[in-house]
């Protein structure tokens, strides 16, 4: 197991603000570092004997320690990878900015056990980041819809079942996946840059990925959001690409999460936070008149990213 000081020296390097490190300093001095190095090492865990061992909320405390532990991981494997130092400048934030979420969720600098899981995928490089947006190395196209361009250059998206040979793109094509970090607005100026900058790594990293479209897959992509909130970043965003539905998942308790700052909280919940963003109140009107809220998808096809990005 990591000593304190190389603890404090990774989180650091990652950023992460000093109370966040000083308030879990209690806790790391009671973890037992042969079963810190069993599940650190281990390349899956059982999630139940974690939260046996620390019970309460104390187990996210231990995710945190896992994941700053992982540090110098991720540093080998970028440099294994050749990827550039502003790769890794760009990345480092992701863990702090999950802190503060959760310091707004639970008043604690922890970690749940799915964000553990997003930071192992960022060690490994399986996330990486450019700018303002973030995206996977390597993806399928989940969605169920398959893309055609009409004789006027139209673009139509059909829903599919399966993958469709005679689309332009459909379920199961390569893709490159954005993620969106919690980094502040979402200008899209710097997500056009951003954009420049994933076609470019993929161009000279990956030649080999055939990538027929950038995908995205959230929250943020239902088009009621331009309907209940005014001018907004989240339009411009959903209309850098092609919208469609995920049909059948339902986001509402995930955006009671997201906007409300209430884990596993409901529509029956968001009063317990002050409506004090223009987000909040939107949000919250319409779901006191009983609207929920629906992920969707966004299809940005390649051969449109030219004139995107130009
Ligand atoms: C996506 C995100 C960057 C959009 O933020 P943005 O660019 O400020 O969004 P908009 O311009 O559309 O919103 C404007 C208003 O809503 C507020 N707002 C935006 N996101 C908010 C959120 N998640 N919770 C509460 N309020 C929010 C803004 O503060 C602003 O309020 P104001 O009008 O009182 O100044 C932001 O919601 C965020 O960081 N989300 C967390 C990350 C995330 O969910 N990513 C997607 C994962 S699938």
């Amino acid at each position: 197991m990591l000593s304190w000081k190389e603890f404090t020296d990774y989180a650091a390097e990652l950023q992460l603000k000093e109370e966040y490190v000083a308030q879990n300093k209690p806790f790391f001095e009671k973890i037992d570092p042969a079963f810190f190095d069993r599940i650190f090492q281990g390349d899956t865990f059982d999630p139940e004997e974690i939260r046996k061992a620390f019970p309460g909320e104390e187990y996210r405390r231990f995710m945190l320690v896992m994941a700053v532990a992982g540090w110098p991981q991720m540093v080998a494997h970028y440099k294994k990878m050749n990827f550039t130092q502003q790769m890794l400048e760009d990345i480092k934030p992701d863990l702090g900015l999950w802190l503060d979420k959760f310091m707004a969720d639970c008043g604690i600098a922890g970690l749940d056990m799915r964000i553990y899981g997003w930071t192992k995928a960022l060690r490994k490089g399986s996330i990486l980041q450019f700018g303002r947006l973030q995206c996977n190395y390597d993806h399928a196209f989940y969605g169920k819809v398959a893309c055609f361009r009409d004789a006027d250059g139209t673009v139509r998206l059909e829903p599919c079942e399966e993958h469709n040979s005679k689309a332009l793109f459909s379920f199961g094509d390569p893709a490159i996946n954005l993620h969106i970090p919690a980094a502040g607005p979402l200008k899209r100026e710097l997500c056009i840059d951003s954009l420049r900058k994933i076609v470019r790594f993929f161009a000279e990293y990956r030649p080999d990925f055939d990538y027929k479209a950038v995908v995205c897959y959230s929250w943020i992509l239902d088009p009621v959001f331009t309907q209940i909130m005014k001018s907004t970043n989240l339009a411009d965003f959903q209309r850098l690409g092609h919208i469609f539905r995920m049909e059948g998942v339902d986001e509402t308790n995930e955006i009671v999460w997201r906007v409300f700052d209430i884990p596993n909280g409901t529509p029956a919940d968001i009063d317990k936070r002050p409506h004090n963003t223009g987000m909040r109140k939107a949000v919250a009107g319409y779901l006191k008149e009983g609207g929920r809220f629906c992920e969707h998808g966004m299809v940005i096809l390649r051969d449109e990213l030219e004139n995107l990005l130009k």
